[in-house]
């Protein structure tokens, strides 16, 4: 059942270019300059008109929100709050009847999220779901909603899930921006082409996994890890850090590239691996500054870049290049190598990958 990979976790990686495929497929036309993403559809005004949106999830599903605040506030123009499920539901928010409220779950069944989404509820918001198993408590105890049909995820690490709620999030706002009209035709056409190739691109980026597997052994013995990013790769960065903590037990933390001078830039000396994401995007040259000052205070340096860069190849200690894409969809291309790095290292230290120590695959207990 794990189709001759030996994890789950290897396999639900190397199933994304398939898994978004199935997301995508039935939402946008062939000629790829059309996405419906039905539930939205279906309730077009709430959407149209909401006045916010909160999006509640945990753990991962709250990394693919953040990307999710980005794109809704960048192409629909609607002021977006992203919270923690168990934070939300124990601290008074306020909520109205005009709000739409994302619950975001992959097992549909986090204790935390389903209880925002019956306080949301209560107020009179309407809250909309997006899980991945059908059926589940939070899947039925939302107004409506959007699967994103990655198929079952059995590695308790969240990795084709991840990149199926950055999918939906990505025709939600699509198909909520068109609606409103808040984005220009072309350039909407545009997001749509590049969403449709992804799948392509995902297959590309997979075969990097050997070189990935390779570099693993130099980092495998660090005790901790800083991930950086800036903008859509932020919420990435963070997911990446996530990965290595959950699989490998290594300390590591995410943070947006340009905080590192608030303090975290204390840590950096030669010990310290610095997994930056640095692909070629708007804030390229911001990011080469902070690469700049990590090298100058001796952090080694593991980039991820877009294929054919020359400038951060030459400063970076070892470079993961990636296909390019537009920037809102690198962070569903950069989380790739980071689920790899993280499962390399796991693997290399004898880790029990699919079943992490203290973990379990839905927190049905707060
Ligand atoms: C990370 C992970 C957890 C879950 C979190 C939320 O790899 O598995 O952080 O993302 O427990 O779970 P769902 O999405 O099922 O609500």
């Amino acid at each position: 059942e794990k189709g001759g990979y030996p994890h789950f976790m290897l396999k639900e990686i190397y199933e994304q270019p398939k898994t978004l495929l199935d997301c995508i497929r039935g939402r946008i036309n062939v000629e790829g300059n059309n996405i419906v993403l039905s539930g939205v559809i279906d309730n077009r005004d709430k959407f149209v008109r909401a006045s916010r949106i909160i999006i509640v999830a945990c753990g991962t599903s709250w990394h693919a929100a953040l990307i999710g605040e980005y794109l809704i506030e960048d192409w629909c123009r609607i002021p977006v709050e992203v919270e923690y499920a168990s934070e939300f539901r124990y601290r008074n928010p306020v909520i109205h009847a005009d709000d739409v409220v994302i619950a975001i779950s992959q097992s549909g069944e986090t204790a935390d999220t389903l209880a925002a989404v019956e306080l949301a509820k209560s107020k009179g918001a309407f809250i909309y779901g997006i899980c991945n198993v059908i059926g589940s408590s939070i899947a039925r105890a939302t107004h409506s909603g959007s699967y994103i049909h990655v198929g079952p995820e059995i590695g308790v690490a969240s990795t084709k899930a991840f990149t199926g709620q950055v999918t939906v999030l990505s025709m939600l706002a699509l198909t909520i921006a068109k609606e409103k009209g808040s984005i220009p035709h072309k350039k909407y056409e545009e997001k749509v082409q590049a969403l449709k190739n992804i799948p392509a691109l995902l297959t590309e980026v997979l075969k990097q996994s050997d070189k990935i597997k390779e570099l693993s052994k130099i980092f495998t013995y660090a005790h901790n890890f800083i991930y950086l990013g800036r903008g859509y790769n932020y919420p990435a960065a963070l997911e990446g850090a996530l990965k290595l903590k959950e699989i490998s037990y290594i300390h590591a933390e995410g943070y947006p590239a340009a905080e590192m001078k608030h303090g975290p830039i204390a840590l950096i000396d030669t010990e310290m691996p610095v997994v930056v994401i640095a692909t070629a995007d708007r804030i390229y040259e911001k990011t080469i500054s902070n690469i700049q000052e990590i090298k100058a205070r001796k952090g080694k340096i593991i980039a991820i870049v877009t294929e054919g860069d020359t400038v951060v190849k030459d400063i970076a200690d070892v470079c993961i290049e990636v296909p390019k894409t537009i920037e809102e969809f690198e962070p569903i291309v950069s989380s790739i190598p980071l689920q790899l790095l993280a499962y390399f290292i796991a693997v290399n230290k004898g880790r029990d990958v699919d079943q992490p120590r203290n973990l379990a695959k839905s927190v049905t207990v707060e």
